[in-house]
């Protein structure tokens, strides 16, 4: 399969085809998701609450998401793999953000990088872009200002925040992010920014007139135990997963498995 390119992006805005984003920890699932013709895969420091059944993304660390980004890049011979930058690894100023985001490219293979914030990061953006670094905002509810958002909110209403959020999402354009991710942000404000930026915006809970979607493939796919009330469940992976888990124990416990035929009978 042709490999999903960054120059793709504005092209496929400037098509009108809808680009699709999943968020991806492993090597497993990355490969369902890459096979299954999903264009980004997102290392997301969803990982914290997603797969290491943490409260928040807060204690993420960048070691931690690297094995993750690894073994997404591994599995991918389509998909565009993009690493978050963990909450401590970007913000204190442009030099960090790099060398984080060299690791992520470097022993982490992925192709870009995503990291939370509007105006306040657009040097960080300026420096990895410069050095050749694509890189994806995130703006709208960011998990790694939650203390600051006080918990987990819609933003940007009311004019004064929606008009804040649309000059930061020009801000992340103008420093040259590639996309941005618009996260809980209510659906008129979504399509008016989607409207004013020339790169795609990838909403999250931002209705449906963003250039792309991503969720949490956990939310998804019916795999967690909590999803939010803006995800949609496509699937029941998780209650196909305890059904086989109970099926092994049921004929383990009985002595039908392993039967003769999957046994080596010399
Ligand atoms: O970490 C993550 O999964 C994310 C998406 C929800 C956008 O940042
Ligand atoms: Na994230």
């Amino acid at each position: 399969p042709k490999r999903v390119r960054v120059h793709h992006l504005r092209e496929a805005k400037d098509r009108g085809d809808r680009l699709t984003m999943l968020t991806a920890y492993d090597y497993p699932t990355a490969r369902i998701f890459d096979e299954a013709g999903i264009d980004l895969l997102l290392v997301g420091d969803s990982i914290g609450n997603a797969m290491h059944g943490k409260s928040t993304t807060l204690p993420v660390t960048v070691d931690e998401l690297i094995v993750a980004v690894r073994a997404v890049s591994v599995a991918c011979e389509r998909a565009l793999v993009i690493a978050d930058l963990p909450f401590g690894s970007y913000e204190a100023s442009p030099e960090q953000a790099l060398a984080t985001a060299v690791r992520m490219l470097k022993e982490g293979g992925a192709n870009a990088v995503k990291f939370e914030g509007g105006k306040r990061v657009a040097p960080q953006v300026r420096a990895l872009t410069n050095a050749g670094i694509p890189v994806v905002g995130h703006l709208g509810f960011t998990p790694q200002s939650e203390n600051l958002l006080g918990g987990k909110r819609v933003q940007g209403r009311g004019d004064d925040a929606a008009e804040r959020l649309s000059s930061d999402a020009v801000a992340l354009q103008e420093a040259g992010a590639v996309a941005v991710v618009l996260e809980m942000v209510p659906a008129p404000l979504a399509a008016q920014v989607t409207e004013i930026l020339r790169i795609p915006t990838i909403g999250i809970g931002a209705g449906p007139d963003c250039d792309g979607q991503v969720l949490v493939w956990l939310d998804m796919a019916g795999m967690g135990d909590w999803s939010p009330s803006f995800a949609k469940q496509f699937g029941q992976v998780g209650a196909a997963l305890r059904a086989a888990a109970v099926a092994y124990a049921d004929e383990v416990r009985s002595g039908s498995f392993p039967d003769r035929g999957h046994s080596f009978l010399q």
